[in-house]
């Protein structure tokens, strides 16, 4: 039930801090450390190569979650569009596990991808939200969520759960295989979870931000570089789906090579700076689009920010800044689609789980 929320999706986003919380709490054992199931964190550390299938906002989750496998547990990661996937099957390593991540667990693109991969008797874990679903019934394996029923069709609580899953699966992974890690996860991650609620707590502020930039656009842009490309990617879809204006997202440095033709006087530009090692270079990508007019909204991460940031996110382990940053993207998006008088939860065209290939 909503409550007293006059969304669903409202009711989502707020609840993001708690999610990760849960999850933190579910993925611990007994001793308080972090854990998940010991068959699948064999048939992870097993493999010499995950593929990712996934759709939509699950798609931008797997290619964090790449990041995340790739340098915690040092397993090379394709990551796939399912729709794609099934119908031009790449080239396959000799010990393949694929990783279904779905909300729903019923996305039928997804499906499809999963009947192929048993046909061909390679191993497949699910991540989901939804216990039974049929991606999870005919996996060899499931993760769970712990989000609770997400109903808006826009995806919010389950992303963020989704990048959590994935963290805390790469980092035990990455300490079964005696990998050099120099964090503690669940440490990170409640910290996390603390920054998320700042972010929430600041929703005011986001409308404001959302009205200043998006209220007389057709158009809008997200850039982002290394991981806070992958991030601007679901910044764009949520903006378009709730809201209708026509959103992309891309990689900073591939402005050159196209896109700031688009750019024009007032066309609004979110730029995410959380990465140190890309800090530099997406700034210069902002100068470039304000020199020719762009209306730049630059979301950075303390620490790393300056002082006309329009908004500056909690300092969290550079890994985890997708769970944090995302959040004052999906608020703005919210806030645009309302002020457009858009069906915020029920957005034209769209359907909640996509059981149609
Ligand atoms: C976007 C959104 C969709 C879904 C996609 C996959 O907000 O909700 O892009 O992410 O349809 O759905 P699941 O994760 O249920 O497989």
């Amino acid at each position: 039930e909503k409550g007293t929320y006059p969304h669903y999706m409202l009711k989502e986003m707020d609840e993001q801090p708690g999610v990760v919380r849960k999850i933190i709490q579910e993925y611990s054992n007994d001793a308080g450390e972090l854990t998940i199931d010991e068959a699948i964190l064999s048939a992870i550390s097993e493999s010499d190569r995950i593929y990712i299938i996934a759709a939509g906002t699950s798609y931008h989750a797997g290619l964090v979650g790449k990041q995340y496998f790739e340098k915690l547990a040092g397993i090379p990661v394709e990551v796939h569009i399912a729709s794609e996937f099934g119908y031009n099957i790449p080239l396959l390593s000799e010990k393949p596990l694929f990783i279904f991540i779905s909300q729903s667990g019923e996305t039928a693109d997804s499906r499809q991808v999963l009947v192929k991969v048993k046909e061909l008797g390679y191993p497949a874990l699910t991540i989901t939200n939804v216990a039974g679903s049929t991606l999870s019934r005919e996996a060899d394996y499931t993760l769970l969520l712990y989000a609770g029923p997400e109903i808006a069709v826009a995806s919010t609580k389950a992303y963020v759960a989704q990048l959590a899953v994935l963290a805390i699966s790469a980092y035990v992974t990455g300490k079964r295989k005696g990998r050099k890690i120099d964090f503690d996860l669940k440490h990170e991650l409640a910290i996390a979870a603390n920054a998320i609620q700042t972010i929430v707590d600041s929703k005011e502020e986001l409308h404001k931000i959302s009205k200043e930039y998006l209220s007389h656009t057709r158009n809008a842009f997200f850039i982002g570089r290394t991981i806070d490309y992958y991030v601007s990617l679901e910044g764009a879809l949520k903006l378009k789906e709730i809201s209708y204006i026509q959103a992309e997202g891309f990689a900073g440095g591939e402005l050159k090579h196209g896109t700031i033709a688009l750019i024009e006087k007032g066309t609004p530009v979110f730029a995410l700076v959380t990465q140190a090692p890309v800090a530099l270079n997406i700034r210069g990508n902002v100068k470039e689009v304000v020199a020719r007019g762009a209306n730049a909204c630059v979301i950075s991460m303390e620490g790393l920010d300056e002082h006309d940031d329009r908004l500056v996110i909690p300092k969290v382990h550079p890994l985890l800044t997708p769970l944090v940053s995302v959040v004052p993207l999906q608020f703005i998006s919210y806030y645009a689609a309302l002020d457009r008088g858009c069906d915020v939860d029920k957005p034209r065209n769209l359907a909640k789980s996509v059981t149609v290939e």
